[in-house]
């Protein structure tokens, strides 16, 4: 049998990851794994809840009800990657909005989802063969991983990449509303108690912001060979 590696990607948000990742899951024929998606998934079930909001969280309330919350991946033959399944409804596109996006580094900073998704995150990753972006994957989720990437591109870049794709799913959207919340959420996640986004030692790094797809995807691709030792 042909070796599988484990591939961690981290990064600050919109730096790419996952369509980076997309294309060396398809490539590769991994798994591929968006751990964002799920803490956004379980932020629009504490909206739907109530638990959050702009005004209020209740923390406790979350906790508690954490067990009724069920997240799976079904992959979508016509877009080429898995959506996102909440309690068994798709809230692929629900959980991309701007008011999700406010909310949800508050709600990965609880340690107690924190500890479920991880948890869940390993058990996918178990048989290698993995594509999983995130915050928190080469240092810990897989801090074995044979393959880890860290990717950054400046504020400015980001919030334009991200105002762009939601201009383009026909969203109405304001670039400094934006702007702000990428700034923000790398505050927030760079700075929180529990698993902070942090470059893993062995990581190699990725600054994007100047850097086309084709020649990005080409560099890791030699990597990722060198590991699989061709
Ligand atoms: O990758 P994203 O922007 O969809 O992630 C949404 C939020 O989830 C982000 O602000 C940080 C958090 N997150 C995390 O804490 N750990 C992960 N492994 C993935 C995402």
């Amino acid at each position: 049998m042909t070796k599988k590696i484990t591939i961690a990607i981290d990064g600050f948000s919109s730096t790419g990851k996952s369509t980076i990742a997309k294309q060396l899951a398809k490539k590769l024929g991994y798994i591929y794994v968006d751990t964002g998606a799920m803490y956004r998934a379980v932020t629009l079930y504490a909206m739907q809840q109530n638990y959050i909001s702009d005004t209020h969280f209740n923390v406790d309330d979350l906790i508690t009800d954490l067990n009724n919350i069920s997240l799976s991946f079904s992959f979508n033959e016509s877009l080429g990657f898995a959506e996102m399944y909440l309690n068994n409804t798709n809230i692929e596109k629900t959980i991309r909005t701007i008011e999700v996006s406010r909310l949800v580094s508050k709600v990965a900073a609880i340690s107690e989802v924190r500890r479920k998704l991880v948890s869940e995150q390993q058990e996918m990753g178990k048989n290698k063969g993995i594509v999983m972006d995130g915050r928190d994957i080469g240092t810990v989720v897989f801090p074995d991983a044979e393959l880890k990437l860290f990717m950054t591109a400046s504020a400015d870049k980001r919030a334009t990449r991200r105002y762009k794709e939601l201009l383009d799913r026909g969203d109405k959207v304001n670039f400094e509303e934006i702007l702000h919340n990428v700034q923000e959420r790398d505050r927030i996640d760079s700075t929180r108690e529990d698993s902070p986004l942090l470059e893993a030692e062995d990581a190699i790094e990725f600054d994007n912001s100047d850097m086309g797809l084709k020649e990005q995807f080409d560099r890791i691709m030699s990597l990722v060979n060198t590991r699989l030792g061709l």
